[in-house]
């Protein structure tokens, strides 16, 4: 028998029965007046992420938060990502802690605040965020829209509730957003273009939510470099089976030898795809025989459309 104690499920689980490693995510909003209020959060997470007509985040926050009622009200709010200091962690759990209201948080906040690029009236964002995603919360997904008839309700919403958009539960709520603009501090950009080393990646916050009512935890990345773990050879295909699979796309370009070698590491699931779409961008660049250099030339548009 493993060394595993079972444990028995209760809410927020996420912090109360497991070590679960999150984003630090401080999420700034519109109030009404035309200022923009903070709130700290970490359930954050990526929800379309391919194959949709948009690409969109989901939040999960308590419902009569100043962030859910902002959302509610006027859909957008920004994801402001914070890098790794103690003075910026310090603000975030103060940022954190309910019952304010946002004047009385915004009052002394620390974070210098300036505009973002999305369109439209928009709250400000975090200069100092290593990047930020501004987002419009999609209220069409389930009759999210629904739940502005519950803007103000405070103490708790009475059923039905929806699935997955809107508010969930008596307390809860999710939200599906839609990114609109991802910005990203120009150096980091560039890391991700020019290929990644061990100290092209930002210090990050990594918390652990709750553990307990006097303390939120989390761990320091300043100092640790990110370790690369090479993808196993073993995984790829054979040119063989690479050429099988270009000869049978149903596309007018064909595929050199020399050329299918350079694609042996492409997942087999997603071979197909990645052909097709390599197709798709020779047949667009007037190439009918993609050879090495023709896939060079590919890869580099691929490259720059990323
Ligand atoms: C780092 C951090 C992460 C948090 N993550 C969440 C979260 O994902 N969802 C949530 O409902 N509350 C979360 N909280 C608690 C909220 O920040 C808290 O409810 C706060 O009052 C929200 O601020 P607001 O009312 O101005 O939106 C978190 C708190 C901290 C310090």
């Amino acid at each position: 028998m493993a060394n595993f104690k079972s444990l028995k499920v209760v809410d927020n689980f996420y912090q109360n029965n497991l070590f679960y490693p999150m984003p630090t995510v401080v999420i700034s909003t519109l109030c009404e007046d035309g200022t923009t209020s903070l709130g700290s959060y970490s359930l954050v997470f990526p929800y379309y992420i391919a194959g949709k007509d948009y690409y969109a985040m989901i939040l999960e926050c308590r419902n009569s938060s100043n962030t859910a009622q902002n959302i509610l009200k006027n859909n957008k709010c920004a994801l402001n990502f914070i890098k790794d200091d103690r003075k910026y962690f310090k603000e975030a759990v103060r940022l954190g802690f309910p019952g304010k209201t946002p004047a009385e948080k915004m009052k002394d906040c620390n974070f210098e605040l300036i505009k973002g690029e999305a369109e439209g009236e928009r709250p400000l964002i975090l200069k100092d965020a290593y990047q930020v995603i501004e987002c419009t919360w999609d209220d069409k997904l389930e009759n999210g829209y629904k739940a502005k008839e519950h803007i103000g309700e405070l103490e708790g919403v009475e059923p039905p509730y929806n699935d997955f958009n809107g508010i969930t539960s008596k307390f809860g709520c999710h939200f599906i957003l839609k990114i609109d603009k991802i910005l990203m501090e120009e150096k980091y950009a560039d890391n991700l273009k020019n290929g990644l080393k061990a100290n092209s990646f930002p210090n990050v916050p990594v918390d652990y939510g709750y553990h307990d009512s006097k303390n939120f935890w989390y761990k320091k990345f300043k100092g640790i470099r990110p370790t690369s773990e090479a993808i196993a050879t073993s995984n790829a295909c054979s040119v063989d089976s690479v050429m099988y699979c270009a000869e049978r796309l149903d596309t007018k370009v064909k595929f050199t030898k020399e050329a299918c070698e350079m694609y042996v590491k492409i997942p087999r699931p997603f071979m197909k795809a990645a052909l097709l779409q390599i197709a798709e961008i020779a047949e667009k660049n007037g190439i009918d025989v993609i050879d090495r250099e023709a896939a060079l030339k590919i890869a580099e548009i691929r490259k720059n459309k990323k």
